[in-house]
């Protein structure tokens, strides 16, 4: 385990514009919390700070589609991201507001740093005006088609569809999202961040993580870093959000970019931690360790700024490029910071076969779940952790969740433990009983060198962020007690041999005391449950000490550890999403703009005729092509289609379809494509065929 002397650990700070779902919690937060419990068990100097990002566009696009101000939007969902985060037990020491006025002189302290240590070039350019709104179209006020894969949603800065950044002048068919108008040009003024003159700093500096961060975050980062970095504007023309300071020339009516101060956040968040702390008067700091208490307000300065923290950036795959190279570019030109020791980003989780979607409702959100599964924190924890996208993208399913509870959670530790506390309960009145070491078998003393070599799997998986392993380390330590119940049968062996059955049952006794120790940075509320059965002291790893539940101690009542889930529940949570789904489609479609009259002439050239799919192959080195084979009724042809991301072989053959049977024929990876098949898509890029019912070969006009 690295040797630093401390840790600051983060935690990307949620826009306060929506509840949190489990993609959320997937993303960043419980890895997060996983790591910052570890460290706080093996006695680390940690702060784990967090808070709401209440700047930026993602608000005030939101208080306008709500007609409400920013202000009410933050204010609503800053508390129920902070309770839903608090019930969930993710463990932030603070979770601090980019509102706030500490974080206000905080950001701009950073901007006059930069400024003074000439990280600004000054630019005058044309950009994006909508006339009727009277506002300038940066980043997600602006949406047109994007160069790139023309995604025709694709924002000013990002296209979520290929993932490509953007700027706001590089869409075609520009469109405000404000007013839904085409947006002029017009002149203006930023502030870019030299991030070009970082570029041989930044390259340097990643390529020395290359064996310690994650695969897909270097990726990510030397493709950005081959791309060549570009100076970056870090003002904006808007209303709401941290004022350029007031003594920088020029910048009236300015305010900083949101992905300058969001970051910044954690500072700002550690610096309240530690004022509040000194004051002993909290408001947003929860302090986790008692080491923190009785510190002073200056020791955030530590945290941030000596080379013996690690500094460590909990986050989801699209914020990457901000943590991995601007906040880096910020934080080193500022000649006073340290720069993330790791970024272990996880990618995206999907729901039940689709993208979770805010927009479509697509969503298991966190204080609903909250609501109607009290108690069950963990549960949902477990499954998350299980499907943790550590390294791919990666599905949450009602049905697997179902499954895990049953089928792990139940069947294995929860019957594992159960079984013990029962059987003492049973057998000594709950009292652990007296065994001799010297008369343990091999077989006894394999089963209790066991907790020490599953406590060192669990720590070094959680050290290295694979968090899915350490769960099931966890996993297989409680086999290990269940196959060790199956072998020895203490409720056989009682009839002709009580003094082995104490033995097994003290053995039994310790792995679920190692248990309840081991499973504190993964399960806290199960661990609850275990301390006050076993009595393990709480807020300690283990130690090479195996005897945790000593003889003599009275055990407390058995309660169960987790239930079985029923397939009522199962079902009810599949048709909500369904109906919330449905819903939020009939409410909140964004149409693509109409594109420019042609005549009926043009119209007569196209010959689109029904078909029906009968084959279908994958292309070889060919993600996204499928090879079709498609029955016009009067011929047969090979269509090649882009749709392999989308369906499988299986999923298609059979479709009815409609393909366009004229378009000249044109060669993908080596095979002739003879028309082309028509598809629907929607505003998530999700796509569905275009089908009649007439024959196949018949004309559609
Ligand atoms: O993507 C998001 O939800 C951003 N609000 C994350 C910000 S992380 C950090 F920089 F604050
Ligand atoms: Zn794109």
């Amino acid at each position: 385990m690295c040797a630093s002397k401390r840790y600051t650990i983060t935690a990307a700070l949620p826009y306060a514009n929506g509840p949190l779902h489990i993609g959320h919690l997937a993303g960043a937060y419980i890895g997060a919390d996983i790591y910052a419990r570890y460290l706080r068990l093996r006695g680390k100097d940690i702060v784990f700070v967090c808070g709401s990002d209440e700047h930026g566009a993602a608000i005030t696009i939101k208080a306008i589609k709500e007609g409400v101000t920013p202000r009410e939007i933050v204010d609503k969902f800053h508390t129920i991201i902070r309770d839903s985060f608090q019930q969930f037990g993710i463990s932030f020491d603070i979770y601090h507001r980019t509102s706030e006025p500490i974080h206000y002189e905080t950001s701009q302290e950073f901007f006059r740093i930069l400024n003074d240590k000439n990280a600004f070039d000054i630019r005058e350019s044309e950009q994006y005006y909508d006339e009727e709104a009277h506002q300038f179209l940066a980043d997600r006020y602006i949406v047109g088609t994007c160069p790139k894969c023309s995604n025709e949603n694709a924002y000013g800065d990002q296209c979520e569809k290929c993932g490509s950044t953007l700027s706001p002048t590089e869409l075609i068919h520009p469109r405000s999202t404000i007013s839904g108008g085409t947006p002029i040009l017009r002149k203006t003024k930023h502030w870019y961040l030299k991030l070009d003159e970082y570029q041989e700093y930044i390259q340097k500096w990643i390529e020395s993580k290359k064996s310690t961060w994650k695969s897909h975050v270097y990726g990510q980062c030397m493709s950005w870093i081959d791309a060549g970095l570009q100076p970056r504007a870090m003002t904006r023309d808007l209303n709401w959000g941290i004022p350029v300071p007031p003594e920088i020339d020029g910048a009236e009516g300015k305010v900083l970019y949101v992905w300058l101060d969001a970051p910044i956040g954690y500072v700002s968040a550690t610096r309240q931690l530690f004022k509040e702390i000194e004051e002993n008067d909290f408001h947003f700091a929860q302090p986790k360790s008692e080491q923190l208490l009785g510190r002073s307000k200056d020791d955030w300065e530590k945290y941030w700024q000596s080379d013996d923290t690690t500094l460590v950036h909990f986050i989801g795959k699209d914020n990457i490029v901000f943590h991995c190279i601007t906040f880096p570019a910020i934080l080193k030109a500022t000649e006073k910071y340290i720069l993330p020791d790791n970024v272990p980003a996880n990618e995206f989780m999907n729901l039940q076969g689709d993208k979770i979607s805010t927009s479509r409702n697509w969503a298991v959100w966190l204080h609903e779940y909250l609501e109607e599964f009290p108690g069950k924190q963990d549960e949902l924890r477990y499954t998350l952790i299980a499907n943790m996208p550590e390294n791919k993208d990666s599905e949450f399913t009602w049905q697997d969740y179902q499954s895990r509870v049953n089928n792990e959670l139940v069947a294995n530790l929860g019957n594992f433990v159960n079984r013990v506390v029962v059987l003492v309960h049973k057998y000594y009145n709950g009292i652990v009983p007296q065994v001799e070491t010297a008369s343990f078998s091999t077989y006894d003393n394999q089963v209790l060198d066991s907790i020490n070599s599953y406590a060192d799997k669990i720590s070094a998986a959680i050290e290295s962020f694979k968090f899915r392993d350490a769960l099931m380390a966890l996993n297989e330590l409680s086999s290990v007690g269940n196959k060790y119940l199956a072998d020895l049968e203490p409720w056989k062996l009682i009839k002709n041999d009580p003094k082995a059955t104490e033995k097994v049952l003290f053995i039994a006794t310790q792995l679920c005391g190692s248990l309840a120790v081991l499973a504190q940075p993964l399960l806290p509320f199960t661990v609850d449950k275990l301390n006050r059965i076993f009595g393990v002291h709480k807020g300690q790893w283990l130690t090479s000490d195996k005897v945790l539940v000593p003889s003599g101690y009275q055990l407390g009542q058995s309660e169960l550890l987790f239930e079985k889930i029923d397939d009522a529940i199962v079902n009810y949570q599949i048709e909500k999403l369904e109906k919330s789904k449905s819903q939020s489609q009939s409410n909140d479609i964004a149409y693509v703009q109409v594109k420019n009259e042609i005549s009926f002439d043009d119209f007569s050239k196209l010959d689109i005729r029904t078909g029906t799919i009968v084959e279908a192959e994958k292309v070889l080195k060919a993600d996204k092509l499928l090879k079709l084979t498609v029955d016009l009724g009067f011929e047969t042809r090979t269509i090649v289609s882009g749709i392999a991301e989308y369906f499988s072989t299986e999923e298609v053959i059979g479709k009815r379809v409609s393909v366009l049977v004229n378009l000249a024929p044109r060669k993908l990876k080596g095979i002739e494509s003879n028309g082309m098949i028509l598809m629907a898509e929607d505003n998530e890029g999700k796509l569905s065929f275009v089908q009649s019912e007439a024959p196949n070969g018949m004309v559609i006009r």
